[in-house]
């Protein structure tokens, strides 16, 4: 019997990420947001009355817009069960219980959401299976595009890094290491923020209802971060033709079309993950020194693992040039504790290097959903699933743990 794909569903605080196992990107991906009708006088015609992803965005003015994930974590089950239901029905167009479906959490998700999502999607959408992964593993799994030798290894430090929060999370042999993760509340929405409040004190004229999408677009299009800043200022004050660039904008109300010259913010934005003092005074640790961290409150004999293999996920590691400075620094700090033992032991000690790697790959964009998109075209898969049988059987309970893909082979 040939089975139709499995669904791989990616609901991130920012963006939605929706397809079909099998895929090499998602078919689909928009805000998660859901715009609803909230009079209670109508209930049942005002159920099926929303709207979800950009046309939610769009309907804003006459409904309301709310955003049922936070911090990556699912806040509000009713608006996400509408917003699961159009994502199905409206986007996939794929009738639920012809499909497995693959959904992912964030790290530490407590098993109680995990009950409640698969009460959901069995009781509510009749799926086939289920399989909740952690995203942090899944991106792992996505990073196997970049090795030419099949060395299919689950041990790894991801870093994620969407719009609303970052994590630093240790994976051993497809384990995450909870005690070691680490969150750094810096992530894309705080990279715009601060490039909209760079060019607002610029009084670059750009309307005000359009500042932050203008300066995501900003940031997307033309930020990268530098090898150092002082040097990146000299060079822009040398030779500024070659650094200055100009974004082209038409006002949505008026139809005029605008420029705004784009000049230091372009690595200034990305520069608050290396330099957070810049824009906050909240949260002062550089990244490069949070992976550090994470990595030495490991146990002893993962860490070289863990420093080898260090994988980029989502959008805002998307900046050209993150990969090379975080490496440069992330070895920095370890070249600089090797040396300091050596000369503590005065001499004794010969240390071996340790190889620091940062792994950036073209899958990058959406690796969790990538990573899903692989996991779930293996046949291994349904083996980790629980199935509508199971799950009529044990009732939600056996959906609060999933077992863990260990060394899968593809
Ligand atoms: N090319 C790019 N360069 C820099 N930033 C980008 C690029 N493309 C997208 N982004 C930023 O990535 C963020 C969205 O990333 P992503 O889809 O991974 O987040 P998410 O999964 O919704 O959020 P989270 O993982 O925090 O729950 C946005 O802030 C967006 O502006
Ligand atoms: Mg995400």
């Amino acid at each position: 019997m040939s089975r139709l794909p499995p669904v791989i569903m990616d609901n991130g605080t920012g963006y939605t990420k929706l397809g079909f196992a099998g895929n090499n990107a998602p078919s689909f991906v928009f805000p998660t947001a859901i715009a609803t009708r909230d009079s209670s006088s109508k209930r049942g015609i005002e159920d099926l009355d929303f709207f979800i992803g950009n046309e939610a965005i769009s309907n804003s003015k006459t409904y309301g817009l709310h955003f049922p994930i936070r911090h990556g974590q699912i806040e509000n089950w009713d608006y996400m069960e509408r917003f699961w239901e159009q994502s199905i029905f409206k986007y996939l167009r794929c009738e639920p219980e012809d499909h497995y479906f693959l959904l992912t959490e964030p790290p530490l998700n407590a098993p109680e959401n995990r009950e409640q999502t698969a009460e959901i999607m069995f009781e509510s959408f009749n799926i086939q299976g289920l399989y909740i992964a952690v995203q942090a593993v899944l991106a792992l799994a996505a990073s196997w595009t970049s090795k030419e030798t099949k060395d299919y290894v689950l041990t790894g430090t991801v870093i994620d890094s969407g719009d609303g929060v970052t994590h630093v999370i240790p994976v051993v042999e497809g384990y995450v290491i909870g005690s070691s993760i680490k969150h750094i509340p810096i992530a894309g929405r705080d990279i715009t923020y601060f490039v909209q409040q760079l060019l607002r004190d610029r009084n670059e004229n750009i309307p005000k209802e359009e500042s932050l999408k203008v300066a995501e677009k900003i940031k997307e299009q033309f930020s990268y971060v530098c090898p150092d800043i002082v040097k990146e200022f000299q060079r822009y004050d040398q030779e500024g033709d070659k650094f200055f660039q100009k974004y082209k904008g038409v006002n949505s109300v008026t139809g005029t079309p605008y420029e705004v010259d784009v000049g230091f913010e372009r690595f200034l934005g990305p520069e608050i993950f290396f330099n957070p003092e810049i824009a906050s005074s909240d949260f002062l640790t550089p990244i490069p020194e949070v992976v550090d961290n994470v990595i030495q409150s490991c146990p002893i004999d993962t860490r070289r693992g863990l420093y080898k293999n260090i994988v980029l996920s989502g959008g805002s590691t998307m900046f050209k040039g993150f990969d090379k400075r975080l490496q440069r620094d992330i070895k920095r700090l370890v070249d600089l504790r090797v040396r300091r033992s050596e000369e503590l032991s005065g001499g004794l000690l010969k240390a071996t290097a340790v190889d620091v790697n940062v792994v950036s790959h073209k899958r990058q964009r959406y690796a969790v959903w990538y990573g899903g998109s692989l996991l779930g075209q293996t046949s291994e898969f349904y083996s980790y699933c629980h199935s509508k049988a199971e799950y009529e059987e044990h009732g939600p309970s056996i959906c609060r743990h999933n077992r863990v893909f260990g060394s899968l082979k593809t």
